[in-house]
């Protein structure tokens, strides 16, 4: 059988994203394993070296640790948190801020600043921050950890993170408009598929996680979360650790590492302070996706699509259509059930079943159907059962005076040659 007899509806929905572009052009990417400690400026005068170090050979994108410019632990955080709004902060309000909008500038790259303790003072919370500078200088997108790290693994590691911080409350994906776009995330989050699952349906071609793993859990987890997240999303992953440090209270595990889309590691540091490098392109994406096509072969109508529902993405501090505005493909296959209905009834029925579920998908209560649509199932869509149809659905943003929904979704015909060649899952009875 095939799982589109589903008795109670009578379409079923074969999903693939269109994501066309990946990866605009090669890029280098360079992750400098930093040592740090107690002084602040020491740090980042020394952050700003390692990043020209990069730079100078040719890195485009760098990415520092964790807690570059503090020690990590909870008891840090106070003391060495710097307050981020309004942004863009004040030279006294973080240091850390202007250092980093600087050094991207300097160096003409882009800067993933590994995260600071950021102190929100209206609400006296304290978080932990990520923030991206453009090779301008410009901030274009922050990240607070959404995941905090509470920990119990009995006689071997206990830490509390939200004894001090408080949790972010968006997941960011990040366009660098030169190459495309970033998910990021920090540490703890990458044990969370979700969020990386949600950045590479938006279209990233890598995901970020700046972290700080120690001696236990690295050796165990530090290279499988990063290969598991690449494969799961056939994305690169970049994993990006403080250099260890014997001397302080916590040794992060090193080993920062570059992961390409089919799993394997490109590179992977040591313990001691080091930069890694690995040249990215649009090809390995395409290729390992073409290979093994996980992105046309979902089951939506299995499972949910945890990207569909995209209210708390964030992607910068400008205000993105990304978070907004996305489009996908989706196969219909007109079922057998319409064939129950009589003739003139079944264009309207499907026509109302798949305006339900561009409703259900894109989280949109304002369905537009082009009319061009309507014609090709009136023509077509219900002579011949299984008969699919190709349809994009466009998520928009409505931007008409006094409109009630902030969102619209606009269902399209796609223009294929022969609609019963395309993919469907097929499954045998057992
Ligand atoms: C990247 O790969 C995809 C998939 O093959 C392709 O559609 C796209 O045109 C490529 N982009 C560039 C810039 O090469
Ligand atoms: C700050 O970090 C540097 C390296 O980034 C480290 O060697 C040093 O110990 C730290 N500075 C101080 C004064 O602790
Ligand atoms: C952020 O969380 C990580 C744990 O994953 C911790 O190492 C770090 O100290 C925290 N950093 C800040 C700046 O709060
Ligand atoms: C791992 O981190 C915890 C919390 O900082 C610490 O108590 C523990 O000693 C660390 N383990 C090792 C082996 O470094």
């Amino acid at each position: 059988m095939t799982y589109s007899d589903d008795p109670n509806s009578p379409l079923n929905f074969f999903t693939s994203s269109t994501m066309a572009t990946f990866l605009k052009k090669p890029l280098k990417l360079a992750l400098v394993q930093l040592a740090s400690g107690a002084d602040k400026t020491v740090n980042l005068s020394h952050a700003r070296s390692k990043v020209l170090e990069a730079a100078k050979a040719g890195a485009r994108l760098i990415v520092l640790p964790e807690c570059f410019n503090s020690p990590y632990g909870t008891g840090f955080f106070p003391k060495y948190a710097e307050t981020l709004n309004p942004s863009p902060p004040t030279q006294e309000q973080s240091p850390s801020f202007h250092a980093l909008s600087a050094i991207a500038a300097e160096a003409n790259a882009y800067l993933v600043g590994g995260s600071i303790p950021e102190l929100e003072t209206s609400t006296k919370k304290y978080y932990n921050t990520s923030l991206v500078f453009s090779p301008t200088g410009e901030l274009i997108g922050t990240h607070r950890k959404t995941h905090l790290f509470d920990i119990d693994i009995p006689g071997k590691i206990q830490f509390k993170e939200s004894d001090v911080l408080t949790p972010g409350d968006q997941l960011t994906v990040i366009d660098l408009p030169e190459y495309g776009k970033i998910g990021l995330a920090i540490c703890y989050d990458i044990r969370f598929p979700e969020a990386a699952m949600i950045a590479a349906r938006k279209g990233a071609f890598l995901l970020v996680y700046p972290g700080a793993f120690n001696t236990t859990t690295g050796p165990l987890h530090w290279s499988l979360l990063g290969r598991a997240r690449a494969v799961d999303n056939q994305a690169y992953v970049a994993l990006c650790s403080p250099a260890r440090d014997v001397e302080a209270s916590y040794h992060a595990y090193g080993h920062s590492l570059i992961v390409d889309p089919s799993a394997k590691v490109l590179t992977e540091a040591e313990e001691q302070e080091t930069i890694v490098y690995s040249d990215l392109d649009n090809d390995t994406i395409a290729s390992i996706r073409s290979g093994i096509p996980i992105y046309t072969q979902r089951r939506f109508d299995l499972y949910p699509d945890v990207s569909a529902e995209m209210s708390n993405v964030k992607t910068g501090n400008k205000r993105s259509a990304i978070a907004d505005v996305v489009s996908r493909e989706y196969t219909i296959n007109l079922h057998k059930r319409c064939h129950g209905v009589s003739f003139k009834k079944r264009a309207p029925k499907a026509i109302k079943e798949i305006r339900a579920f561009a409703e259900q998908a894109m989280g949109t209560k304002d369905v537009r159907v082009d009319p061009q649509l309507n014609k090709k199932v009136w023509e077509a869509g219900i002579k011949g059962v299984p008969f699919r149809l190709r349809v994009r659905i466009s998520r928009k943003r409505n931007d008409e005076e006094n409109a009630k929904e902030r969102l619209y979704s606009h269902v399209q015909a796609v223009n294929v040659k022969d609609p019963k060649g395309l993919h469907t899952t097929t499954v045998d009875d057992a």
